[in-house]
């Protein structure tokens, strides 16, 4: 099948890179014609995108795992969208598809590079979300990268975002006896235990983390997943029991850090608590998608599992969403929902 009018869509591109914190005026709205798709791919119609903090690191011309964004080219990210014209076999329009070309209103792609996502399991957003990267980041973090055991202390960072949300959740039902999470503001330190789940709410910005820590774990922690680097991570040291185990998710404190960051200074203790702290790329946990999405849909679908999102409407808006997602604007997952253009 083929289009037959020519479409025009809207995409954001980068147009300045960043020194520290993004501005607005580094991203640019810009319209463009659609191309077809040629045999082997699909149009997608992008129904909504999801907002990163990742994405920081891909606007610096700096050697990563990932490619930096180009300069005067869209942005990239995950979405899930509507195919509206296909000239693959396998994916027929109508379908509703997952793939990683957002910061677009339509996206023409091969059609290995999409998949086709069930929406009668769960609504298209929660692909970006619990049952996308989002989820699986918690449920690899957790049960491969620092297995929670029944019985143990589990501390999660920027545990109101995203990734800890689905975290603490998921600490709990893994057997975690308690669980405790940091957070931006009162409100967000007060929602992790009234509507998510966690013993404890911190407030990382009623003063250090690691006190508040301390008098929330007199015993100790045995797992951390981290999100944030930083002065949580050395507060996570400070507090992890004999064999504790850290997985190292991310470091959002130091996204925007225009100087060479220090690692903790208490990291020689590793040793004599026989820590281990380890890495996770979540792209290196795609096989595990089938096995977390079948248990995930299931606890969103009984309640058992919380999603939580800040929506944010119109493409045109999705470079302000993402500032607001480096500055803790969001509860759960960041997205950005889009209209036609
Ligand atoms: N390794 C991987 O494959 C992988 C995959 C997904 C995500 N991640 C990482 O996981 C982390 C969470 O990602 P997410 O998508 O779930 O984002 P998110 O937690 O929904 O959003 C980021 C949150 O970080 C917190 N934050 C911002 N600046 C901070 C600071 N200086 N100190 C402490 N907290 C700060 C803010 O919450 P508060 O203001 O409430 O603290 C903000 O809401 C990020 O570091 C991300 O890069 C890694």
């Amino acid at each position: 099948m083929t289009t037959t009018t020519r479409l025009t869509g809207r995409e954001v591109r980068l147009v300045e890179r960043p020194h520290g914190e993004p501005r607005l005026d580094q991203f640019a709205l810009v319209h463009t014609e659609v191309p077809e798709p040629g045999d082997g791919q699909v149009l997608v119609r992008n129904l909504w995108m999801s907002v990163d903090p990742y994405m920081r690191g891909r606007m610096d011309d700096a050697p990563s795992y990932i490619p930096p964004f180009r300069l005067g080219a869209a942005l990239e990210g995950g979405a899930v969208g509507e195919v509206i014209a296909s000239r693959d076999p396998a994916i027929p329009a109508g379908a509703t598809v997952s793939h990683f070309l957002g910061w677009r209103d339509y996206a023409v792609l091969n059609a290995p590079d999409v998949t086709v996502v069930d929406t009668t399991l769960a609504p298209p957003a929660a692909y970006l979300g619990a049952l996308g990267t989002t989820g699986l980041t918690a449920y690899a973090a957790l049960t491969r990268v620092a297995p929670v055991r029944r019985g143990d202390t589990v501390f999660v960072s920027a545990a109101a975002g995203a990734v800890g949300i689905v975290a603490g959740q998921l600490a709990r039902r893994l057997g975690a006896v308690k669980v405790i999470g940091s957070a931006g503001g009162p409100d967000k330190a007060a929602r992790l235990v009234t509507d998510f789940g966690f013993d404890v709410g911190l407030d990382r910005r009623k003063g250090p983390i690691g006190p508040q820590l301390a008098q929330a774990a007199p015993g100790g922690i045995d797992v951390y997943l981290d999100n944030v680097g930083g002065d949580h991570l050395e507060a996570a040291i400070d507090a992890a029991r004999i064999g504790g185990r850290f997985a190292l998710v991310g470091a959002i404190s130091q996204y925007n850090a225009t100087e060479p960051v220090h690692g903790p200074r208490n990291l020689y203790t590793a040793y004599s608590k026989e820590l281990t702290l380890r890495g996770l790329l979540v792209n290196s946990y795609f096989p595990l998608f089938p096995e977390w999405i079948e248990q995930a849909a299931g606890w969103l679908a009984d309640g058992s599992l919380r999603e939580e999102q800040t929506v944010v409407s119109g493409l045109e808006q999705a470079p302000a969403a993402l500032l607001g997602v480096l500055r803790g604007a969001n509860i759960g997952k960041m997205l950005v929902r889009l209209e036609e253009g």
